[in-house]
């Protein structure tokens, strides 16, 4: 099965930090799958900045290298590639100095009236405010422009404030697309389709039927290439204010009455918004920070973070594990249990929702037990649905029951490839579609969730405990959910 196509008006994508890591790895990988699948109109253009000077053709070379690198050679065709590359263009600019811009300017001005510009910001945060400035008073902007940023938007709700503040200042809202690459998971958006083109889930998505809910991100990698920036951040900033809240918001949203961005995006921040703090009296029990020691993991020995680091000791969580409420009619007593963390047993990110338990069993014990039905979305690696539920077990014993899944495993479903986030959102930046980017209001209340939570764990100096690589984190994050009669569910 194909999915349909539909081309995106002609555009100027314009990459700063157009040689750096994420436009290496995600970003012409991305563009160029939607090339090649024919979303892109002939005189769209890519325009590589940076301050490094280079010609069109270096990085032009730059980018051959990316898509071989990160796209497996079946799916690179040579007059594909050939097309790819000549869309390319580069541009040496001094993001904080004068020099490249009128020359930037002109480029784009080369282009038919109408052509969309979007302009990316792969650089550092404290980049933000000075090159979107530039793009205004120069001229750059114009009415059919867009900005996109990456996390991280601050490091606490002041800090976001005072960013989201500067950028309004010569953007409008709907021209700022806050990219959670999250969002543009597959599975991320078939949770709205689960829940609101279906009726079976809806009528019993409450706390009336559900029990709680999990949402576990589990990573293999470690530290990686990033010390100077994780080391600061820590999994609490780098993955669970966004990715994970944003998951959250999606499990727990009220019927959006359009599926349109404001509309949704309403909903989330309700969500956000409704979450009953945690703060000095409750941040023990409802929190655990791990950092990951020495261990194995995918059966390669690995190093501990400190080693990783390799400037000493550090208390920098890579594991966090929390329970969050909603006070909502909704959702009042369904625990959220979230957990993320690097150098995990594996890599296996999913939601998990267990209903409650049947009220009465008239089956006697010797049909075995009856496990509580659970709905499993799995969003990597293998994408797919699960629904458990019991049956009796075939066969002429008598009554036994067993716990089933009815398994939709996306990738034998629909038998295409599953693209990644970043196609879908590079083009939802071009059609002007901000349903899946984070509004300003949903940042901020998102960090006035997790402020107390930073502040609380300073003033009780609650360290990060050690787990071993290789496992799902530190003993107090079983501790945390046993606490309360459940367990986690291991993904598989
Ligand atoms: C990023 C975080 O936002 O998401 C990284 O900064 C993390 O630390 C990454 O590794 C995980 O994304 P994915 O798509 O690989 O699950």
């Amino acid at each position: 099965m194909t999915s349909q196509i539909i081309k995106v008006d002609p555009f100027d994508y314009v990459i700063f930090g157009g040689g750096g890591d994420l436009a290496e790895r995600k970003l012409l990988p991305a563009l160029y799958y939607r090339d090649r699948d024919g979303q892109i109109q002939d005189d769209s253009r890519i325009i590589g900045v940076s301050r490094t000077e280079r010609s069109d053709q270096d990085y032009r070379d730059f980018t051959l290298q990316a898509l071989r690198r990160h796209i497996p050679a079946a799916d690179l065709n040579q007059d594909i590639v050939h097309r790819f590359l000549a869309r390319l263009n580069y541009q040496s600019v001094d993001a904080t100095g004068d020099s490249g811009w009128e020359a930037l300017k002109d480029l784009l001005d080369e282009a038919e009236p109408g052509t969309v510009r979007a302009f990316y910001l792969a650089v550092g945060p404290e980049l933000f405010a000075p090159i979107g400035q530039k793009l205004a008073t120069l001229g750059l902007k114009h009415d059919r422009s867009r900005l996109v940023i990456e996390k991280p938007i601050g490091r606490d709700r002041k800090s976001a404030r005072d960013l989201n503040e500067m950028i309004a200042q010569h953007f409008d809202e709907t021209e700022v697309f806050r990219i959670d690459h999250y969002l543009g998971k597959e599975t991320v958006q078939n949770l709205m389709a689960l829940r609101f083109a279906n009726m079976l889930y809806e009528p019993i998505w409450n706390a009336q039927f559900i029990d709680h809910v999990q949402i576990t991100v589990g990573e293999s990698v470690g530290l990686e290439n990033r010390a100077g920036y994780y080391d600061s951040s820590g999994a609490l900033r780098d993955m669970v204010q966004n990715h994970l809240l944003q998951l959250l918001t999606l499990v727990a949203l009220e019927p959006p009455s359009t599926f349109s961005a404001d509309s949704i995006r309403d909903e989330k921040l309700k969500v956000l918004r409704a979450l009953v703090p945690i703060q000095n009296g409750t941040v023990a029990q409802r929190t655990v920070r791990g950092q990951y020691g020495s261990g194995a993991v995918d059966g390669k020995s690995v190093r501990a973070y400190a080693e990783d680091l390799g400037s000493g000791a550090s208390d920098t969580e890579t594991f966090v594990a929390l329970k969050a409420e909603i006070n909502t009619w909704r959702w009042a007593g369904v625990p959220f249990y979230l957990r993320t963390g690097k150098r995990m047993a594996r890599r296996a990110s999913e939601i998990s929702i267990t209903f409650r338990k049947v009220p009465y069993s008239m089956f006697g014990e010797d049909a075995g037990e009856i496990f509580q039905n659970q709905l499993v979305v799995r969003l990597q690696p293998g994408e797919g649905i699960k629904q458990y539920l019991m049956i009796k077990r075939p066969g002429p014993g008598g009554m036994k029951l067993r716990r089933v899944a009815l398994d939709m495993t996306f990738a034998e479903t629909f038998n295409t490839r599953h693209p990644d986030a970043y196609e879908r959102l590079l083009m939802d930046v071009i059609r002007g579609d901000q349903s899946l980017f984070m509004r300003r209001d949903e940042v901020e209340a998102a960090w006035d969730w997790v402020d107390p939570i930073l502040k609380a764990w300073a003033d009780h100096e609650q360290k990060a405990l050690p787990y071993p690589s290789g496992t799902w984190g530190p003993t107090a994050a079983i501790a945390l959910i046993e606490r309360d009669g459940r367990t986690w569910h291991e993904p598989d």
